[in-house]
């Protein structure tokens, strides 16, 4: 599917952002591994995380899907062998945590994914895993999916973490409840903390210390009722547009500002962004606000390896809204985005030439001179949902018109972005 996307005059009005993405595969893997039953409101349907609750109905756990999500928890050993291989679609989560969860699991399993999974580096997950004691193999020398577990009889671990990556500490955390002991995982810079933050709620024994994370094995969850906040790297992209949009007055309503993701909020603050936080509270362990938003002029700034993990999935918006702030912005210690859902950095840069910026680009990042006259442009966003929806973001500030290759690739986590899209500027 093509979209077609012109220069809008301005953007205007309120969004509640869909529900958060990282949170509602968490919810679906712990409650079903939970004893007794979960009720979560306000879980995301979208293509990822119905690649987790397919997963989990494959292992045999009861889901009942209305308004609310119901799920029938089995129990830490009450997942059953699934008779076929488990598909985690494009997602990435799904892989990398459902490998965690099936390392504790005595049986056989097999994991796969779509094109773009297949090439996405799995050797993270798989080595400490193995040091647990699962059995697993992988394509390439245990390095790509498709994946074979044969789990069960876990010790616990502790282990440095090479690279900042939630999944990765979430999959080793998910072992650890499975294991016969304390598992720990430090982190060399702050990731997500949702698991962490979520595991408490259903009865689990975890410590957080600075970087350090632990979690007592053997002890069996229960279930709970879990409210899932709005995800802020959806709303991340109307936020981009009605600072980049002039005469736009955007309110998000209900967004998660988690520290560990809010990174883009501070940076666009330190551009100089006209954003007010308000009515911060609590949902379900998860900080939560109404974002107030107002067209801004913004200045660049310099981003280094420190703050990219609180801004990971916002860098291709983040790139964007670089394009349109004076000087020139560099972003370093980025090689993760690299193998993302796509190659990022070399997606946006392409992307943004296209359009008329002036890009950069290094192994780990990138640098973007602004502020720069766009023009609409034929984009390649590889099937990458943030990549399309970023330059869908850049296409407002462009002349002429842009059009989006692959633009269904937005189901993966924001299915309504077009028609928001059009409401908002409309
Ligand atoms: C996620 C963690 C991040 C992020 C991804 C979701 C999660 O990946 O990019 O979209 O839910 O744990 P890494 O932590 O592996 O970088």
């Amino acid at each position: 599917m093509k979209i077609e996307i012109n220069k809008a005059s301005r953007l205007k009005g309120e969004i509640i952002s869909p529900p958060d993405k990282s949170i509602s595969h968490r919810a679906i893997m712990l409650s079903s591994i939970a004893k007794g039953k979960s009720i979560i409101r306000n879980l995301l349907k979208a293509a990822d995380t119905l690649s987790t609750l397919n997963a989990f109905r494959t292992l045999g756990v009861d889901i009942s899907e209305d308004k609310e999500v119901i799920i029938e928890g089995k129990g830490r050993f009450g997942l059953k062998e699934p008779v076929s291989v488990i598909d985690c679609g494009n997602s990435g989560t799904t892989m990398r945590l459902l490998t965690g969860v099936l390392s504790g699991n005595p049986f056989f399993s097999v994991l796969t994914g779509d094109e773009s999974l297949r090439t996405r580096p799995m050797g993270r997950v798989i080595k400490p895993l193995r040091q647990m004691g699962a059995q697993i193999m992988a394509r390439q020398d245990d390095s790509y999916p498709p994946i074979a577990v044969r789990g069960g009889g876990l010790n616990p671990i502790r282990y440095e973490m090479p690279i900042a990556s939630a999944q990765v500490k979430s999959a080793i955390l998910l072992a650890g409840l499975y294991a016969d002991g304390v598992t720990e995982v430090i982190e060399p810079v702050k990731s997500r903390d949702h698991t962490e933050r979520m595991l408490p709620s259903y009865g689990a024994d975890v410590d957080v210390s600075g970087l350090s994370i632990r979690v007592k094995g053997g002890i069996e969850l229960e279930g709970i009722e879990v409210d899932v906040p709005g995800d802020f790297s959806s709303a991340a992209f109307f936020i981009a547009a009605a600072l980049l949009v002039k005469d736009s007055d955007l309110t998000v309503k209900s967004v998660g500002i988690n520290p560990t993701r809010a990174g883009f909020l501070n940076v666009l603050q330190e551009m100089g962004a006209n954003i007010s936080v308000e009515n911060t509270r609590e949902v379900s362990g998860e900080p939560v606000a109404d974002l107030y938003c107002k067209y801004s002029e913004l200045r660049a700034i310099d981003i280094g390896a420190e703050t990219i993990p609180s801004l990971i999935d916002e860098f291709p918006v983040l790139c964007v809204v670089a394009s349109q702030a004076e000087g020139v912005t560099t972003i370093k210690g980025a090689g993760e985005l690299r193998v993302k859902e796509s190659d990022r950095i070399k997606a946006m840069a392409e992307g943004l030439r296209k359009m008329g910026a002036e890009v950069e680009e290094y192994d780990d990042g990138l640098s973007i001179k602004g502020s720069a006259t766009l023009k609409g442009a034929d984009i390649e966003t590889y099937g990458d949902h943030r990549i399309a929806m970023a330059f869908s973001i850049a296409a407002l500030t462009a002349h002429g018109k842009t059009t989006i290759h692959n633009a269904e690739a937005v189901n993966i986590s924001y299915p309504e972005f077009f028609s928001t899209l059009k409401e908002l500027t409309g």
